[in-house]
């Protein structure tokens, strides 16, 4: 059987990066899987965080991700602290993931900073939470950006290691799915960065939540260069920015990079950037105006939340016995 799972960090607005990376292969796989998404506010506060405003955040991020078509009723929504199986599959993992693959973790090294004490333990061992967040469910295809193959491949390992250690189809390998277009979309400052939700300059990304006054603007102040746009692919090889803004364009039009290149071939950046704000105020219109909606009923997102919670713990007791009585604890 297949079953889709997929986490987001309540951290931060939903931006463009997490809608065109994973979010619409999310809304996407529901009409094939059996999808589970998760707000995962344990992996949130393994870096320093605002207590006052978590709830609040994991509140607006169910709303942006139900804006953008996640459909309660077939599909399960829910914040990881919800579900214990997390944390207690994710202790029990630790025992067997080896403290060299966690070594290799290039999102690790990007984010634990100067600190003299270091980062938190929860920072080093995030990716055996995310395997365990997957493992849970037994789930095949996990939708993702790029910037988690990694992890991914991690759960892999985590997966075949303990199936070896305790008993074979115990927990199911994972496959990434990653989008060939898409799958990795740079700051509008800095064609060589990733846009993310910690990048302290607003300009570096697209909210879901801006309006189409901020786009359009964000998107006239987006760095370029001075070319005008080449013929085909090959031409924006060394071209960081007008790669991805390129890129972006074909993502939001439903099309390739090579169809945008034959329209827009030979012109500047003057007569595409309005265009492309178009395309984006076009994409982004409906689903701001959605989680304005939502946003305003926080009973009704909790409602969802706790609803989901209910559903995902119910399938991932079961897994979680199985595993405490392979490991061997006295049930
Ligand atoms: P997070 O919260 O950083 O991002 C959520 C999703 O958005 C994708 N993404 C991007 N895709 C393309 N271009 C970008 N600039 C960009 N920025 C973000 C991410 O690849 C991701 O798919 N560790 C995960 C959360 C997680 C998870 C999981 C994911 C926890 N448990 C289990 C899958 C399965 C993270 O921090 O994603």
């Amino acid at each position: 059987m297949n079953r889709v799972f997929s986490g987001i960090q309540p951290t931060g607005n939903l931006h463009l990066g997490n809608y065109l990376g994973a979010i619409r292969n999310w809304v996407a796989m529901q009409a094939e899987y059996e999808c589970i998404y998760c707000i995962v506010d344990l992996h949130a506060i393994t870096m320093p965080h605002d207590p006052a405003g978590l709830a609040q955040a994991t509140r607006d991020m169910a709303a942006g991700i139900l804006a953008a078509g996640v459909d309660p009723a077939r599909t399960i929504l829910f914040h990881q602290s919800a579900v214990t199986a997390h944390a207690e599959l994710a202790w029990t993992l630790m025992s067997i993931a080896r403290t060299g693959w966690l070594d290799r973790m290039i999102q690790f090294k990007e984010k634990r900073g100067r600190d003299a004490e270091g980062p938190s333990v929860g920072l080093y061992t995030y990716p055996v939470l995310q395997a365990a967040d997957i493992l849970a469910y037994r789930a095949t295809h996990v939708p993702v950006g790029e910037d988690q193959k990694q992890h991914l491949e991690l759960a892999r390992d985590i997966a075949v290691r303990f199936n070896g250690l305790y008993g074979e189809g115990l927990l199911t390998p994972p496959l990434p799915v990653i989008g060939a277009e898409a799958a990795r979309i740079m700051s509008l400052r800095d064609g060589t960065a990733k846009m993310s939700k910690s990048d302290p300059s607003e300009a570096s990304r697209i909210d879901l939540t801006d309006t189409a006054d901020a786009i359009a603007a964000k998107v006239k102040r987006a760095k370029s260069d001075a070319d005008v746009l080449p013929d085909s692919a090959a031409g924006l090889a060394d071209r960081p920015e007008a790669k991805n803004l390129v890129g972006i364009y074909a993502a939001l039009a439903g099309t390739s990079v090579d169809a945008v290149l034959a329209e827009w071939g030979g012109r500047g950046f003057g007569a595409f950037k309005p265009a492309l704000a178009e395309v984006t105020v076009a994409a982004l219109a409906p689903i701001n105006a959605e989680y304005v909606r939502l946003r305003a009923d926080p009973g009704h997102l909790d409602a969802v939340l706790r609803g989901g919670a209910a559903r995902a713990g119910a399938i991932a007791a079961p897994l979680l016995r199985e595993v405490y009585n392979a490991v061997g604890f006295l049930r």
